[in-house]
C-alpha cells in the first residue's frame, strides 16, 4: 500500500523516462483492456475527423488504434518533458521508446490473428502521417490548449490523465469538465481512469490520484449533458495495487454531450445530479464489470 501522505500532484518531480520503463516495457493488463476499449469505441466513429489525444503523456500506444479512424491526430499535454518523447518517436529517433508489442496488440484486437511485422510497421507509419500537432496542454484552464483557435474536435481521447493529476476530486471534475470542452458537440469522448486509487508510483516518487469509479465518472459525465443511452462504461480488474498502485481500471465512451454552454446554464441553474443519482444511473443501466 502505498502511503497517501506521501503522494504528490507536482509534476515537476515527474520522470518520463522512468514512468515509460515501469509502466509500458510490456503491455500490462491495464493497457491490454484500455486497448481493446479503444479498438471497440473507434467502432462508433463514422467517419474521420480530428482527433485530440489529451494528457498523452510520454506515450503513443493510444494513437495505435485511432490512426486509421482519424484525418488528423494532435496530441497534447501539461509536460514539455513528455512530449519530447512523443516527438522522439515521431521522427523515427534511435533512442525512442518501443511500441511494437502495444502495435501488435492493437492489431489482435482488431481481429488480425498474428499480425506481421510488416502490419505494425505500417500501423506505425500511418500515426506518424496523421499526426501533425505537438501540443501543451493544461487541464486546470478553460481553454486547456496552448492553441485554442484550433477549435473543437471530432474525438477526445484522454487516458490516466484527470484523476492522475490531482488528489482532488473537486479539481478531478474540474479538469474532466475542461477536457470535455475540447469536444464538438455531438463528437464521440474515450476516457481511461485509475479506480479507488488514491496514489500510483513512478519510480521512488508517489503520485496523487482522485480516487475515483465509475459511479463518479458516470455523475461528471451527466453533469456535462451526456445522455445515459450514449454512455458505455466497462470496470476491469488488473490487480497491479501491490506494484503500482491500483487493482483497477474504469473505461468509458460517450457520444453527444450537450454543447458545453447549455451544461454550463444547467449547472449554474443547480441542477446538479444530487448524489447517489449518478450511481444509480451508472451502475444499473450502464456499467458493464469484467476481469
Ligand atoms: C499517468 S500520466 C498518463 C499519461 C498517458 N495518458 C498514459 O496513458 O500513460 C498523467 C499525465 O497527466 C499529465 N498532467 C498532469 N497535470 C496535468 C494538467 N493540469 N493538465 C493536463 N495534463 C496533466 C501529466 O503530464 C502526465 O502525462
Amino acid at each position: 500500500m502505498i502511503p497517501i501522505e506521501a503522494a504528490m500532484s507536482d509534476f515537476d518531480q515527474w520522470d518520463a523516462a522512468q514512468y515509460l520503463q515501469q509502466y509500458y516495457r510490456h503491455v500490462e493488463a491495464d493497457e491490454a483492456a484500455t486497448l481493446d476499449f479503444i479498438v471497440r469505441a473507434c467502432g462508433r466513429i463514422a467517419t474521420p475527423g480530428r482527433t485530440l489525444v489529451f494528457g498523452v503523456g510520454p506515450t503513443v500506444h493510444h494513437l495505435l488504434p485511432l490512426a486509421p479512424h482519424s484525418r488528423e491526430l494532435h496530441v497534447a499535454d501539461y509536460l514539455e518533458s513528455n512530449l519530447l518523447h512523443v516527438r522522439r518517436w515521431l521522427r523515427r529517433d534511435g533512442s525512442a521508446h518501443d511500441w511494437r508489442e502495444f502495435g501488435r496488440h492493437v492489431l489482435k484486437c482488431e481481429g488480425v490473428r498474428v499480425p506481421s511485422e510488416r502490419q505494425i510497421v505500417e500501423r506505425e507509419h500511418l500515426v506518424r502521417s496523421r499526426v501533425t500537432r505537438c501540443l501543451r496542454g493544461d487541464a486546470g484552464l478553460r481553454s486547456a490548449l496552448s492553441a485554442p483557435s484550433l477549435g473543437r474536435y471530432d474525438v477526445v481521447v484522454s487516458c490516466y490523465c484527470a484523476e492522475s493529476a490531482t488528489g482532488d476530486q473537486a479539481i478531478w471534475r474540474r479538469y474532466v469538465r475542461n477536457i470535455l470542452r475540447q469536444l464538438a458537440p455531438g463528437g464521440l469522448f474515450i476516457t481511461a481512469a485509475l479506480r479507488r486509487c488514491r496514489a500510483y508510483r513512478v519510480g521512488p516518487c508517489r503520485f496523487a490520484c482522485a480516487n475515483v469509479d465509475e459511479h463518479d465518472l458516470a455523475g461528471v459525465l451527466f453533469e456535462a449533458g451526456v445522455e445515459p443511452g450514449q454512455l458505455q462504461l466497462e470496470v476491469r480488474t488488473v490487480d497491479l495495487r501491490a506494484r503500482l498502485g491500483y487493482d483497477s481500471i474504469v473505461l468509458a465512451s460517450a457520444t453527444a454531450p450537450l454543447p458545453q454552454e447549455r451544461a454550463d446554464r444547467l449547472l449554474a441553474a443547480g441542477r446538479r445530479a444530487r448524489p447517489g443519482e449518478p450511481s444509480r444511473r451508472g451502475s444499473d443501466a450502464i456499467c458493464a464489470v469484467s476481469s
